[in-house]
């Protein structure tokens, strides 16, 4: 598969349900977010469909996101399926961590080829501000279980300037990488939702900070995964440090990727609302119904994402929330 700008896309991201057990400041306003009803959510067997037809025209991974994707009963079932695709190659999923513990062995057993845990504090009290939870210990509890499980695990730290102690908690989280195998990514806030009204490290910031406490770090060869993360390493560190920094090193040149909404929307670009319904093609019946709908949101992939211009001068702020589109 092939968009406009001639980016080879085998990446399918697919928001299971647009529900979340936790209220992140970045993503979920207090007041919450319009909820895509039940009966419009993609089926099971609609999710199956959508990514045979995909694989067959070259899509080689998928991964879960939602809202919260393991809040989904059917989850470890799907996982199954769509790791049984022809084609189909990683099956991947992105969760807040708060179920994982308990569902890693199943989902091991689905065939899960790996995980990526949302750690964006190490400590109890700013975990509760950003996420208006206390499950802090059940996160980390998780990560643990994964690890025994032999589930490999990434985490992904969106690092919200809020609670006290910041600089040192954010390079407590980058330890992790020091002392176990489990790469950390630092993930620029983007103006998608809440996250337009909030501030985030910068990565020079970051890498500054992570250098005063470990050590110059030099850019790593090896590049775990298929994101468009940048990793460094660090002396003496068992994992890397990655950073997912799409406004200040945008990496929109080498995007592998689209998007399912859990409306069912086939969005070519995380940036703009644009899409094409997969679930009327469904209703229409067909495969190629589907595989001209793909064209369509192939070609109408746009070249790069426009959250420079957002916010004061340019286009407003993006309302939706990242729940609906799965990150
Ligand atoms: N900016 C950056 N990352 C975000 N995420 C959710 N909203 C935003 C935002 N506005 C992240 C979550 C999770 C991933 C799915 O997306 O923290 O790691
Ligand atoms: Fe790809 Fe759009 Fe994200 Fe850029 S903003 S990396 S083009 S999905």
């Amino acid at each position: 598969m092939q968009d406009s700008w001639g980016r080879n896309i085998d990446y399918l991201r697919i928001s299971v349900t647009d529900r979340c057990s936790l209220r992140c400041c970045y993503c979920m306003p207090p007041e919450g977010v319009p909820l895509t009803c039940h009966e419009d959510i993609l089926r099971f067997e609609e999710i199956v469909r959508i990514v045979t037809v995909l694989a067959r025209m070259g899509l080689k991974t998928v991964r879960l996101t939602g809202g919260e994707p393991l809040v989904r009963r059917d989850i470890g079932r799907l996982a199954a399926a769509l790791k049984a695709v022809p084609g189909i190659e990683t099956v991947a999923l992105t969760t807040n961590g708060l179920r994982l513990g308990e569902l890693a062995a199943d989902l091991v057993k689905a065939g899960l080829d790996e995980v990526n845990v949302s750690l964006d504090t190490l400590d109890p009290e700013t975990f509760r501000i950003i996420t208006g939870s206390d499950g802090l210990d059940q996160v980390l509890e998780s990560i643990r279980v994964c690890r025994r499980a032999g589930l490999p695990v990434r985490l992904n730290c969106v690092p919200v300037s809020c609670g006290s102690g910041r600089d040192r908690d954010l390079a407590d989280i980058a330890a992790i990488a020091r002392d176990q195998d489990i790469a950390v990514r630092f993930i620029e806030m983007m103006p998608i939702g809440p996250g337009a009204d909030l501030a985030s490290y910068r990565q020079d910031q970051l890498m500054d900070l992570l250098q005063r406490r470990f050590g110059p770090a030099r850019p790593s060869a090896s590049h775990p995964g298929k994101g468009p993360a940048v990793y460094y390493e660090f002396a003496g560190f068992k994992s890397l440090v990655g950073f997912i920094s799409p406004l200040s090193h945008c990496f929109c040149d080498s995007c592998s990727r689209i998007r399912l909404s859990a409306a069912g929307v086939l969005q070519p670009c995380l940036a703009y609302e644009d899409g094409v319904d997969l679930k009327s093609c469904l209703l229409e019946g067909g495969g190629r119904a589907l595989e001209q709908a793909l064209e369509k949101a192939l070609s109408a992939k746009p070249r790069r994402h426009d959250f420079q211009d957002r916010g004061a001068a340019g286009r407003p702020a993006d309302r939706r929330s990242m729940s609906g589109i799965g990150g």
